[in-house]
């Protein structure tokens, strides 16, 4: 497509009509592209705006979702532009390079008579679209260390990985926590929030795991932000 307001609301639409797990909605340009926490994404011509339909076999998987979405786009973005540096997760849903986020995961689930009905997991990536003035220090394009990254065979391999990956069941298996770990950027980091605690990996629901001052260990399902010092 050329150009849509999100292409979250277009999946939403498809997936009400019966598409099925796997469809994927990419558009060349957004208007109104939708963040985390009701933020807008900036999604101009040049990156790669994505949503796949997901119908995981098991509800309970939608607890997860967001980090299999996170590994599987890294590891075919990877497999797509060889050579580049390994990709970090920076939990819950954003896509590092170089220590600056590449691209960002929105899971937004939908229910009907309280039972799951499909999640559609939006993938944002910069690519060679312009990066915005004021995220300039904190965000980075792929074009910038792969200058031929091609937009379209990036999608295809990212939604076939990602409608792969979601298949499999409620909780992260040890392998998928392994592959976690080796791109956990938050390990081992210090957060502002509670003050003096450190990041210590997430759990197989896919919550952080968060060593506390005094020593015990807490998990957070919500966003955390680093500390300073
Ligand atoms: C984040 O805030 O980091 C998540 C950004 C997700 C952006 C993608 S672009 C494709 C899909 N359509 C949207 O409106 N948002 C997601």
């Amino acid at each position: 497509m050329d150009e849509v307001p999100s292409t979250q609301e277009v999946a939403h639409l498809v997936a009400e009509q019966g598409a099925g797990h796997g469809t994927a909605i990419a558009a060349r340009e957004q208007t109104a592209g939708r963040g985390t926490r009701g933020r807008t994404w900036h999604s101009p011509t040049g990156g790669l705006w994505m949503s796949v339909i997901c119908r995981p076999a098991d509800p309970a998987a939608a607890e997860c979702l967001s980090i299999r979405v996170g590994l599987a786009a890294a590891k075919a973005i990877e497999l797509v532009c060889p050579g580049i540096p390994p990709l970090a997760i920076k939990w819950p849903n954003d896509l590092m390079l170089d220590g600056r986020k590449l691209g960002g995961i929105l899971c937004e689930a939908r229910w009907t008579g309280g039972h799951l009905a499909w999640i559609v997991a939006g993938i944002g990536l910069n690519i060679r679209n312009p990066i915005p003035e004021s995220v300039a220090g904190s965000a980075i394009a792929l074009g910038s260390v792969a200058p031929h990254a091609d937009v379209e065979e990036l999608a295809e391999a990212v939604a076939v990985r990602v409608a792969d990956a979601v298949r499999n069941g409620s909780t992260l298996s040890p392998e998928e926590l392994a592959r976690f770990a080796e791109r956990d950027f938050l390990r081992g980091k210090r957060l502002a929030e509670p003050a003096g605690s450190v990041a210590e990996g997430i759990t197989p629901t896919g919550a952080l795991r968060i060593r506390q001052e005094d020593g015990t260990v807490a998990e957070t399902v919500g966003g955390v932000a680093l500390s300073d010092g």
